[in-house]
């Protein structure tokens, strides 16, 4: 008598739409999980390229949640021993409200998923937290590299009304102390800009449109200060890697070596001459040295700059994102914007 296949391991992947949250979602169908990809809303034609993914007609499953909303993350967290918590904002443009467009989501979004993780007895939750969570310091030495003990300081967040890092870093300090009193295992993940191909071209992320603006020039000022960067591939793949071997209440910084803006334009116009490339630059005193190694060290190999840039630039070039269109300018996210530094 045939007997069936055990089912595959469920996961849930937090903000299984988005530009990491979907190439997650991509890498986790083929590596013999079944996924629940959580996204605000599953009839959006920008989440229809989800049900197109190799392997998601049998074993993805995209489930309507709000981060805000409890019942709805904890609906999605039903039966899965994992969860990705990938679903934050990352705003292009001012905030009005920061408290409602960034903290809220953020730090409330966070909550939820950590009490429903709790409440799902789901087994491991990895968090995307950032760079940002880590690097804006002001007491940090400035000639010791910076490594995971380094957290950003949140009053200097505050007066600098930088509110993604301030929530980032809140949200991440909150969910390592909630695991450790609640003994769920909690590890986060730090990426610092992430670039990369693209899978969905109908909703471009922000920090695929700074790459743009990088290639293809605009009105607005950048500044010159230090890039870190790594591909959404390799993110996608340090969140696994975090999974299956990391301990619980660790944080892992993920990223390739830091370069200012000047010697990434430099590799670019080398590589791909035929661009036009953002000629308004300042110059300031920012600059940040850190180690990705314990990352590293736990076997994570990503791929050189090079590679990444290729990929993400035949991207842009196939979803006719390079093309130089006669109505409004690229513009760079606000974020990025000089000033301030
Ligand atoms: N990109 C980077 O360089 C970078 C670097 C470090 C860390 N990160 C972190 O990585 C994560 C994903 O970033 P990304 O670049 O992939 O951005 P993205 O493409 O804009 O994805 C953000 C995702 O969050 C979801 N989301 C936002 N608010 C939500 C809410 N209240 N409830 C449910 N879902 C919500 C969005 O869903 P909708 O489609 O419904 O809006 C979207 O799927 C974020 O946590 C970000 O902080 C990103």
């Amino acid at each position: 008598m045939e007997t069936s296949p055990p089912p595959l391991p469920r996961v849930c992947v937090t903000g299984g739409g988005g530009f990491i949250g979907s190439c997650l979602v991509k890498m986790l169908l083929t590596r013999g999980y079944a996924v629940n990809a959580t996204v605000r809303d599953p009839r959006n034609a920008k989440n229809a390229f989800l049900m197109q993914l190799d392997g998601a007609p049998e074993n993805l499953q995209l489930i309507k949640a709000d981060m805000l909303d409890y019942d709805t993350v904890a609906a999605a967290f039903a039966g899965c021993e994992g969860v990705f918590h990938v679903a934050t904002p990352v705003p292009e443009q001012k905030m009005v409200d920061p408290q409602k467009e960034m903290m809220e989501p953020t730090v409330k979004g966070t909550m939820n998923v950590l009490k429903a993780s709790s409440a799902m007895k789901v087994h491991k939750l990895i968090m995307v937290s950032s760079l940002a969570a880590c690097c804006f310091n002001p007491d940090w030495p400035q000639d010791k590299i910076k490594d995971e003990s380094c957290w950003s300081d949140k009053e200097f967040c505050k007066e600098s009304e930088d509110w993604y890092s301030l929530a980032k870093t809140e949200a991440e300090e909150m969910a390592l102390k909630f695991g450790e009193k609640n003994g769920l295992h909690v590890t986060t993940l730090l990426p610092s800009l992430v670039c990369g191909p693209l899978l969905q071209h109908v909703a471009v992320n922000t920090t695929s449109k700074v790459l743009l603006y990088i290639i293809k020039g605009g009105p607005d000022m950048i500044n010159n200060k230090f890039y870190p960067m790594v591909d959404v591939r390799d993110v996608a793949e340090a969140m696994l890697l975090l999974y299956n071997k990391a301990g619980t209440s660790e944080r892992y910084l993920c990223s390739l070596d830091q370069m200012d803006l000047k010697d990434l334009l430099g590799i670019m116009k080398t590589m791909f001459p035929n661009y036009s490339y953002a000629n308004k630059m300042v110059d300031v005193d920012f600059n940040v040295t850190f180690t990705s190694d314990k990352l590293k060290n736990l076997g994570w190999k990503p791929r050189k700059l090079e590679e990444m840039l290729t990929e993400s630039v035949k991207s842009y070039d196939k979803a006719g994102l390079l093309r130089v269109s006669d109505g409004e300018p690229c513009r760079l996210p606000v974020f990025f914007r000089a000033p301030p530094v």
